[in-house]
């Protein structure tokens, strides 16, 4: 057998393990098992790849792997779960810098074609947006910039124009590859365009467009590895890329958005004073919640982005096992987008070791919030609110939301009475069936969890 039949096989089955590996993530029982099936596919790629190309030294390569060893082990330990999100977002930078850089030694090949020419101006394109409006977005989300939209007059015209120009550098480039002028030109547009596209969206907002960077990044990858002909990156840019803008598409339809609106609209700015409502919430004491949940026999439990601020998850848990131990059943209704990045609750209630077979999806909930004696409503607001399904002229009219208000009592367990991320007043805190337990929810529920152990 050739070298390079043997080369192929053995990246045809890192592919597959990348294909089997990103299906067990699909769900969070076989998450941990994709990730390895993954890992191992990365692995066996990286190593008939050294093995391929006459590699000059490779001292330089056990370099990188003891400093980008380092680097990981004490990111991964020393990065909080709140700080995942803006750690996500240096990832894809580098993924972005990492292709430029691929595609800029790309150019000292000789025999290059105008498909190559055009690959390896695709890759320092993709790869110098990606890491820019990744820095920008690691900058909001750490509030090391400010978080807000910064929107101006003209801007969409101004961005059109900078992705126009680039185009041009790129035929130019492609026509006279010998003037590196125009690809040192796409290099500094590229890095400028990435900031340009990432300022006008609010800080809220970034987990959705730090999906689409992931997305880009891929296709970054992708166009790299049609500049140094190599196959397996190919398909690894390729299967990043659509995944990524899968979940940007999920993201976007939990928040009934379209992608335009979250990277144009700057909805992160909007203020609390829109959808003001009349009438009285009723507060409830801890010690009154104690005695309705003492006697519930079913319970459901609806964490949001607040659960996160509180670090509550811990707590949470205790709670439900001394609900189960009074012989209530307890489940935990999951919103695709509560929080502020995907599966930010599941991540949370992992963390706690809350078997996932008791969180249950929004549509499987629904049909089935009637049943339940209580819903605890914990830090959550947008995914919770009925104005959503009632008020044809609130901006998060048509979201899909969990119907908390269906259920027998809610009880919603806040600071105050401040809206969420949408900036939008919440008509279920003035429903008849609701309860406003205020106060940190870690505070209420420890308060909860030391009635039921007296
Ligand atoms: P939000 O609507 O943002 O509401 C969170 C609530 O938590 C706030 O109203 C806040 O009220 C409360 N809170 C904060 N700290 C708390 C604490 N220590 N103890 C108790 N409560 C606390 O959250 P949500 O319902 O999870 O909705 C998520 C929002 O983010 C949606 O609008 C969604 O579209 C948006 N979004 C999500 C994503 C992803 S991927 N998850 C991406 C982009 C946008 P108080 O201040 O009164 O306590």
């Amino acid at each position: 057998m050739s070298s390079d039949l043997l080369i192929n096989l053995a990246y045809t089955v890192a592919a597959v393990l990348f294909i089997f590996g990103l299906k067990f993530l699909g769900s969070p029982a076989t998450a941990r098992r994709g990730n390895t099936i993954s890992a191992l596919g990365m692995l066996l790629a990286v190593l008939v790849t050294l093995l391929d190309q006459a590699v000059i030294d490779y001292r330089w390569i056990l370099l990188g792997i003891v400093v980008g060893s380092i680097i990981g082990t004490l990111a991964a330990r020393l990065v909080a779960m709140t700080a995942m999100p803006e750690m996500v977002a240096l990832f894809n930078g580098f993924g972005g810098i990492a292709s430029l850089l691929v595609g800029c030694v790309a150019l000292s090949q000789t025999g290059l074609t105008s498909f190559l020419l055009l690959t390896i101006f695709l890759s320092i394109l993709i790869g110098g947006v990606t890491f820019t409006g990744s820095l920008v977005a690691w900058g909001k989300l750490s509030e090391k910039l400010p978080g807000r939209p910064i929107l101006f007059q003209g801007q969409r015209l101004l961005n059109a124009g900078l992705l126009l120009i680039n185009f041009g550098c790129g035929v130019l480039f492609v026509l006279y590859p010998e003037q590196p002028f125009w690809l040192y030109l796409a290099v500094a547009l590229s890095a400028a365009l990435g900031v340009m596209t990432v300022i006008p969206i609010g800080g809220a907002d970034m987990p959705v467009v730090i999906s689409l960077l992931n997305s880009y990044s891929g296709l970054a990858a992708c166009a790299a590895g049609f500049a140094i002909n190599n196959n397996i990156l190919i398909v690894a840019g390729s299967l990043v890329g659509a995944s990524g803008i899968i979940l940007t598409n999920i993201m976007c339809k939990a928040m009934n958005r379209t992608l335009a609106n979250v990277l144009f609209s700057g909805f992160g700015a909007a203020d609390g004073a829109a959808g003001k409502i009349e009438g009285e919430v009723t507060p409830m004491t801890v010690e009154d919640a104690y005695y309705v949940l003492e006697a519930a026999q079913s319970v459901v439990v609806i964490p949001g982005y607040g659960m996160a601020v509180a670090q509550a998850q811990h707590v949470v848990k205790e709670l439900q096992e001394l609900l189960e131990k009074n012989g209530c059943e307890v489940v935990y209704a999951i919103h695709p987008v509560a929080g502020r990045m995907p599966g930010h609750m599941n991540v949370l209630l992992a963390e706690a070791d809350v078997p996932y077979d008791l969180l249950v999806e929004m549509d499987d909930i629904n049909p089935r919030m009637e049943n339940f004696d209580v819903a605890i409503v914990i830090g959550a607001n947008d995914v919770v609110n009925p104005a959503a399904r009632e008020i044809p002229g609130s901006p998060i009219y048509g979201m899909p939301i969990i119907n908390a208000d269906y259920a027998r009592s809610v009880f919603i367990l806040k600071r105050s009475l401040a809206s969420g991320f949408a900036g939008l007043d919440n008509p279920l805190f003035y429903r008849k069936n609701s309860r406003m337990v205020f106060g940190d929810a870690k505070e209420t529920l420890s308060g909860l969890i030391r009635e039921f152990s007296s």
